[in-house]
């Protein structure tokens, strides 16, 4: 346990130390108590609810210990998903660590706006160039759930390029999902892909303050920051005349940032079929077309 806060005599029970832990996290996290039951849980192999359920164990040593250098951790807001290695997405286990962002629940919208996008499929197979890729959460999903996919996924990031390798290997489409180093279009002939996703770095650096400090002080700042927050989108979009006629770019986008995203596909040769809100009502994902020329 944090230093100094250890029951006094003989081994811990499982209750003592998820209140010690809780009591340690209150006032850092939101839900103390059950932040402390997963960490506990992680260390003692059990899931949260069986944490609660064995309450009256004691806990070996060693898995005292590494349950408190957790806690210390996550008192100095490293995110959850960094301490266990793992975040859930698209009800799929991706292995996380802190040289890529952790996949969020709003970007399941733009794997199902893409999956919707590229149809049933067509025996040909459909090709993906996922732009930004992380951990690979995107092209992963789209190459488990269409098994004839076949995806590029580029990073600028080595170290994402390798969390997403390691993911690659964990789903079993390291044949079917090519990892690239690039920056932005660089290298690649785009016209070889029937489809184009982007979950790019969209923030504003005016925002550093107002962000959590799990994001602020513990994720990538080249998966968060993009100058005003547009240029991501004033490069992909500037580059319009890259794409084919006819071709679709999905891309996530921050709230508030329709309108200008808007605007800035319209100038690059790209109409807007479609805008996806997420669950909070927030407009999300935008689904482009290349206009045709003329
Ligand atoms: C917001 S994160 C998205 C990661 C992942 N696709 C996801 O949805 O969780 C953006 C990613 O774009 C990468 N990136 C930033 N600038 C880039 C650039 N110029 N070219 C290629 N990738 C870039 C970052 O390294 C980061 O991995």
């Amino acid at each position: 346990m944090p230093d100094g806060q250890k029951p006094s005599a003989g081994a811990a029970r499982i209750v003592d130390l998820l209140d010690l832990g809780a009591g340690y996290l209150s006032g850092a996290v939101e839900m103390p108590r059950r932040e402390a039951a997963r960490l506990l849980g992680e260390v003692l192999g059990l899931e949260e609810a069986q944490v609660y359920a064995r309450s009256d164990e004691d806990v070996p040593e060693p898995a005292e210990v590494s349950y408190g250098q957790l806690i210390r951790r996550r008192a100095d807001r490293v995110p959850m998903a960094y301490l266990v290695g793992r975040r859930e997405f698209y009800g799929r286990s991706f292995e996380v660590d802190p040289r890529a962002l952790v996949p969020r629940p709003e970007t399941e919208h733009l794997v199902e706006a893409t999956l919707e996008c590229v149809g049933a499929g067509t025996g040909t197979g459909v090709r993906m160039l996922d732009l930004g890729t992380g951990s690979g959460c995107i092209a992963i999903t789209v190459a488990l759930e269409r098994p004839d996919a076949s995806v590029v996924a580029t990073d600028l990031s080595l170290g994402a390029l390798a969390v997403a390798a390691s993911n690659c290997r964990r789903h079993d489409v390291d044949g079917r999902v090519r990892l690239v180093r690039a920056d932005l279009l660089s290298a690649l002939r785009l016209q070889a892909f029937d489809v184009v996703v982007s979950n790019p770095p969209y923030i504003d650096i005016g925002e550093w303050h107002s962000l959590m400090p799990e994001v602020r002080d513990h994720e990538p700042p080249e998966a968060l920051f993009a100058g005003d927050g547009l240029d991501f989108y004033r490069r992909l979009f500037g580059a319009g005349e890259l794409f084919a006629a006819g071709q679709r770019l999905l891309v996530e986008i921050g709230k508030g940032q329709l309108d200008a995203v808007r605007e800035l596909a319209v100038r690059g040769g790209f109409e807007v079929e479609a805008v996806v809100l997420d669950l909070a009502a927030i407009a999300r994902v935008v689904r482009l077309r290349r206009r045709r020329r003329g």
